[in-house]
């Protein structure tokens, strides 16, 4: 190919790469704990892994991840717009009437077209389900187990976000416009990220590797060291994430839209408020996949109850 000819395919790209950028920036605004949310996640429950599941981990994971569960936990996100997966959009969340401040399977656990199930807890029952038939030997090949293990891993986190509990009217605050400190956000993005980073860039020295490994040491020997066994506790894998979405729901309506409006300006005082219970989430959302992982991919000879 000529010279000029390579030039000109370069500035295509260049123009196929603003496009691209616009696009991206373009896209619907609902999005997930950003990618510092599920990398963290992601990172503590695979931290907490036991052998066998680790072992089944690593061998679900594609090659070039390198065994790193984390580098492919927001994939969920990366596909979600494309057409091939559009089905998956409304797994990342659940709309719950307006200040009612509760959740209900029936009630809440649907897309926009009422379609049963299509929620982040109906698909994180899903996806537990399709692994727990894997282990037994029985896994369905329509299936892809490690789009099974990616989709776990991350709507775990999502349903961990308290946002992603929210208000119907609202997108779960995704339509509600403020300030966050000086620049514009919503109060969706807040949950998402926006607390994640000001934490990391105000108390670790914008390093975000320091602030989950903070999160891991109260994890282990910390302030939440007591209560993890608590967080674990489940006597029934397949509606433990009704469990979940409720808390979730519970914390937007405390801390989430409490005192929240239209327009308003979040700085301080909100943020070292919040603070602690977005890492709280984190946390419980990394010790609680690792529960799920280790039950449903562990080698102990304990059956797991699957409803038809
Ligand atoms: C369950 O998983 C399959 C395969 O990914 C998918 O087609 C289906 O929509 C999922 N349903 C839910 C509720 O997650
Ligand atoms: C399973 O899904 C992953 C991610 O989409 C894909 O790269 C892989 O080729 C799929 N495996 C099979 C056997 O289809
Ligand atoms: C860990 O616990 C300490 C003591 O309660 C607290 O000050 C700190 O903010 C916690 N770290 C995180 C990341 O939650």
């Amino acid at each position: 190919m000529s010279r000029s000819g390579s030039l000109v395919n370069f500035s295509l790209w260049v123009n196929a790469f603003l496009v691209c950028f616009v696009l991206i920036l373009a896209l619907p605004k609902a999005e997930a704990w950003s990618k510092e949310g599920h990398v963290m996640t992601c990172r503590i429950a695979q931290a907490l892994l036991e052998p066998h599941a680790a072992e089944v981990v690593r061998n679900l994971l594609p090659d070039y991840a390198n065994g790193d569960l984390s580098a492919l936990c927001t994939w969920p996100d990366q596909i979600r717009h494309w057409y091939r997966y559009q089905w998956s959009g409304s797994l990342h969340f659940i709309d719950t009437p307006d200040k009612a401040c509760t959740y209900d399977y029936s009630r809440d656990c649907h897309d926009s077209h009422g379609l049963k199930g299509m929620c982040v807890a109906g698909a994180i029952h899903n996806y537990t389900t399709q692994l727990s038939n894997y282990k037994h030997g029985s896994s369905d090949r329509r299936h892809n187990m490690t789009e099974a293990l990616l989709f776990l891993s991350h709507f775990m986190g999502d349903i961990h976000q308290p946002l992603h509990v929210g208000f119907t009217s609202d997108e779960g605050g995704n339509t509600i416009d403020l300030r966050w400190f000086k620049h514009k956000s919503n109060l969706h993005h807040v949950w998402d990220r926006e607390i994640i980073l000001t934490a990391a860039s105000e108390l670790y020295g914008k390093d975000i590797d320091l602030l989950q490994k903070d999160i891991q040491k109260n994890i282990t020997h910390g302030t939440w060291s007591d209560d993890t066994s608590l967080w674990k506790d489940c006597d029934d894998l397949f509606s433990c994430p009704n469990k979940y979405a409720a808390e979730s729901i519970s914390l937007a309506c405390k801390w989430g839209y409490k005192g929240v409006s239209q327009g308003a300006t979040l700085s301080d005082k909100y943020f070292h408020s919040r603070m602690p219970i977005v890492t709280k989430r984190i946390a419980q959302g990394g010790v609680r996949l690792s529960m799920i992982l280790n039950r449903v991919l562990g080698n102990h000879n304990q059956e797991i109850h699957v409803p038809a």
